[in-house]
Formats: structure tokens, C-alpha cells, sequence
């Protein structure tokens, strides 16, 4: 068996999606999930980019053992000196070193010459390898290099210490045929590129990116970059689970290869990233969307009542997908509760278990049936990493079709009472311009998306947001059978992250 090796990059390149931006705490989390999932390579950001990013991937080097966390950094020494002091509390750390060899990178963005380029590379390589011992080094904008020149930038930084040789296909410019002879001639062209694991990192403008990762594996390639969901810069990067399961389903086409993900971990990770990144999955998405094992069509439920791989070629159960089917309600006591919790995967402190049932006897009380849907989305409410600075004590709204609607809120803040009251266009508006009166932050709504949780009059209502305060994109989310309730909590939700950024 030959080991593909799974580097994500969702708290890095992913985390570079506009909007996506995580808080320490929501990072930290993601990282254990990811470890759980049993991803080989963390790279938990890019620490010289802030403050803030570097101490997140400190925090991560020193609380996620078992996979390698990796810090991103150019071919600069202070970015180095940032990526190697952030991961060195892990127990294997990694700098990941990266530089354009692309014409036009190098001559615009660079304005550096070809022998230059080739000497910061080796420099640079040289110089982080004395400080960690796992190096890898990406040519950025490979798939639009000359290839000569990289084939000698492949070749020296090898001879300088780079042990994994990253390459990325920057813009998703390329296209499977044509990335896979890239590989093919790297392999053949490099002499020393057996003493170096080739990796892949493929972005998704043109639709390509898993497409060109897997065209790339089929030729050698034995790491593969992707994100959870394939966010990412742009349109994205290759996606993890969409990957890991063409690898899994199609062992005809990848005979002998294997990853260390545990499949049943995908559909779970997959909606926590969706949560706290505030980016819904497309309800079509591969592997992960709601509809990816619903059979609409009376002929294809026919044939899989008859035989499940008429129309199934992964099991939802494979990728930890637990369907909708009926499980709580109003009279099931706090041990079914938490029994269905652990099925769901979810491990609670006594705190956290307590927290989430009291909601869930509330929500028993507004909505007969509750689903497995119902119950994640609530616990993930509850054991959000945000700590209420904000707390929502009451509000009322009055609004109709022939009057101005208003709003009054009260919030608590350490113990004391504020109450407001303002008009708006709608009853969250309202809402939202009487919360801006008690807190005076300024917000910018960007984009609001209300989904319904599961089916029926009586569905939970999700409320996702993105907001704007200080420069700084915020996403949050809240739900409730009250779709005004659910925008109000994931609005005070999105104030109480900006407290802590
Ligand atoms: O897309 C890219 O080229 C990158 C590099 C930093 C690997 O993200
Ligand atoms: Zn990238």
C-alpha cells in the first residue's frame, strides 16, 4: 500500500476565502476536528501575516498532537523566523517556503530575474532547513512556469533540503491531462526528485482543482493540499472529502493508495467549517451537500430499495452521513439525549451536555419532530467557541403590512440591564438598529441567508450573517424555530466575535 499524504490547508489557504475569517478559539477547534478526521499535515496559517495568525498557530502547534503543523512563509528570513517560532511547540513542526517561478510573477510581482529567484530558493531553503528539519518548498504559479527553469528550482532546492516539493497550480489555471504530464515530466526531468514526496495544490477557478489533484496522483504525486468544503482563495482549493472519496471509491483507478482520513468524520468536520466559516455547502455539493443521498425520482428510490447500489456509490453512512430520520422529542429524557449525541460524534463536557439539552427541551416544546439535522445545529450553537459578552434577555417586535415595524431589545452585559427601541424596514432591521443603539458598534450587513434546518412548518430557521466593523469581515450564525429570534442571536452572536478579535 502507498500512503497519500492529506495536507489541509482550510486554516490557511482556506481561511484566505473573503469572509472566512476564524477567531483563536474557532481555529482551535477546527484543528482538533481535523485531527480527529486524521489529517497528515496541518497547516494552521501563515504567521507573519499578523499577530493574530501567529499566535493561532502557536496555540495549535502546542495543543493538536499527532499530525504535522505546518507554517506558511516566503522566501523572506523574517517569515521564516515567524513560521519556525510559531511551530516549534509541535511535536513535528514543518515550514512550508514558498516563491513564484512564474514569468509573469517573477517580472511583476517580484521584479527579480531568474538567477535571482533560483538563489533565493536555494537560500531560503537552506536557511529554514537549519532551523526545522521538514521542509517544504512550493514554486508558486508551477503550472505557468517555464518548465526548464523550475525543473532546476525543483532540483536545487532539493539538494538544499526540501523534502516535500509542493506544486501548486496557483490561479486553477491547468487542466487534468495537461497537470499530469507536468508531473510525469518533473519525475522524468528532476534527478534528484526521488529523494523528495511530490505534493499538489490545485485551485478551483476553472472547476479543475480535485480533478487536477487526482490527474496528478495517478502520476506519483503522494500529497495532496485541499480544504474541507474547498474553500479557499477565490473559487476555492480542491476539496478534501471530494478527494479522499474518489481515492476510496475508485481503488480500480488508484490501486494500492491509501489515506489515514477516517470517512465517517467527513460529514461532521464538513458541517463545522460551514458553521463557524458562516460558508454554506450547496445543497448539490459532491460528498458532503444536503442532497448528495437523497433519491427524489420514484425510479431511483425503487432501485435502491431493491439494491442500494443501483443509484448509491458511496454510502451515506461512509462519510458519517447520519440522514434526517426521526430520533427526539418532547418525551425523551436527558440520557437518549446525550446516547444520540455520542452516535452524532459529539463528545461534551458536563457544562456543554447540560447547555445543549436545556435547548433542546425547548425546542421540543415549539417542534414536534426533532432530526438529527435539528440536534447538531443546536449542540454546534451551544458549544460555540464566542463567549457572550452580549447576552439577549428579551425582545419584541410589532409589524405588519400597514405600519412601520419596531423593535425594542434588552441586553445584558456583565450583569446589566439595556433596553432600545428603533424603527427599521422590516422587523430585523429594527431589531438590528436597536441593538447598534445599546452597543454602539458599528456594523455593515453584507449578505443575511435564512435556511431551514430540516422540512416542515415548524423547521428550525438558521440565520447566517456576514458583517463588516473596522475592515474586518465577521461571519455568525444562530438558529431558532423564530426566524426573527434566529437573525437577533446571530447578530449579537457576530458583536461578541468582535469583542474578541
Ligand atoms: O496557491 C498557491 O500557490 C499557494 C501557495 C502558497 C502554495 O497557496
Ligand atoms: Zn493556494
Amino acid at each position: 500500500m502507498e500512503k497519500l499524504i492529506i495536507f489541509d490547508t482550510t486554516l490557511r489557504d482556506g481561511e484566505q476565502a473573503p469572509g472566512a475569517s476564524l477567531n483563536k478559539a474557532e481555529k482551535l477547534e477546527v484543528a482538533q476536528q481535523l485531527k480527529v478526521l486524521g489529517v497528515d499535515v496541518i497547516e494552521a496559517g501563515f504567521p507573519i501575516a499578523s499577530p493574530g495568525d501567529f499566535a493561532a498557530v502557536e496555540m495549535i502547534a502546542r495543543h493538536i498532537k499527532g499530525p504535522v503543523i505546518c507554517g506558511l512563509a516566503r522566501a523572506i528570513k523574517a517569515d521564516m523566523d515567524a513560521a519556525y517560532l510559531a511551530t516549534r511547540p509541535a511535536a513535528r513542526a514543518r515550514i512550508h517556503v514558498f516563491l513564484a517561478t512564474s514569468k509573469v510573477h517573477m517580472q511583476y510581482k517580484l521584479k527579480k530575474a531568474k538567477e535571482e529567484i533560483l538563489r533565493l530558493a536555494v537560500e531560503s531553503v537552506k536557511y529554514a532547513r537549519k532551523k526545522c528539519s521538514d521542509i517544504e518548498f512550493s514554486p508558486e504559479d508551477a503550472s505557468r512556469s517555464e518548465r526548464d527553469f523550475l525543473f532546476k528550482v525543483i532540483e536545487e532546492v532539493i539538494n538544499s533540503g526540501a523534502s516535500t516539493i509542493n506544486i501548486p497550480d496557483t490561479v486553477g489555471y491547468t487542466e487534468p491531462d495537461e497537470f499530469a504530464d507536468l508531473i510525469e515530466d518533473i519525475k522524468n526531468n528532476v534527478p534528484n526528485i526521488e529523494k523528495a514526496v511530490i505534493s499538489v495544490h490545485c485551485h478551483n477557478d476553472l472547476g479543475l482543482a480535485v480533478a487536477n489533484s487526482l490527474a496528478a496522483i495517478r502520476k506519483g504525486a503522494r500529497q495532496a493540499e485541499c480544504t474541507i468544503n474547498g474553500i479557499g482563495e477565490r473559487a476555492g482549493n480542491a476539496s478534501l472529502e471530494e478527494i479522499v472519496m474518489n481515492v476510496k471509491t475508485r481503488v480500480d483507478l488508484f490501486p494500492g493508495i491509501q489515506t489515514s482520513i477516517k470517512a465517517s468524520e467527513i460529514y461532521k468536520t464538513s458541517k463545522l467549517v460551514s458553521k463557524l466559516t458562516g460558508f454554506v455547502v450547496a445543497p448539490n455539493k459532491a460528498v458532503v451537500g444536503g442532497n448528495a443521498f437523497r433519491h427524489e425520482s420514484g425510479i431511483h428510490q425503487d432501485g435502491v430499495l431493491k439494491e442500494r447500489s443501483t443509484y448509491e456509490i458511496i454510502r451515506p453512512e461512509d462519510v458519517g452521513f447520519t440522514g434526517t430520520g426521526l430520533v427526539l422529542g418532547k418525551h425523551s429524557g436527558r440520557h437518549a439525549f446525550s446516547q444520540r449525541l455520542k452516535v452524532l460524534g459529539f463528545k461534551l463536557n458536563e457544562t456543554q451536555l447540560q447547555k445543549a439539552f436545556v435547548r433542546f427541551k425547548e425546542l421540543a416544546d415549539k417542534k414536534k419532530n426533532i432530526f438529527d439535522e435539528d440536534l447538531i445545529t443546536i449542540v454546534e450553537d451551544q458549544i460555540k467557541t464566542v463567549s457572550e459578552t452580549w447576552h439577549l434577555d428579551n425582545f419584541v417586535v410589532t409589524s405588519g403590512s400597514a405600519i412601520r415595524p419596531s423593535a425594542t431589545v434588552e441586553l445584558k452585559k456583565k450583569g446589566k440591564h439595556f433596553i432600545a427601541t428603533s424603527s427599521g424596514d422590516g422587523p430585523v432591521d429594527a431589531c438590528y438598529k436597536a441593538i447598534d443603539k445599546i452597543t454602539g458598534i458599528k456594523l455593515q450587513l453584507l449578505d443575511y441567508r435564512l435556511q431551514g434546518v430540516t422540512q416542515g412548518k415548524d423547521a428550525l430557521g438558521e440565520v447566517g450573517l456576514k458583517l463588516k466593523s473596522g475592515g474586518k469581515e465577521i461571519n455568525a450564525s444562530a438558529s431558532s424555530t423564530d426566524i426573527i429570534e434566529a437573525s437577533v442571536r446571530a447578530y449579537i452572536n457576530a458583536i461578541n466575535k468582535i469583542a474578541e478579535f
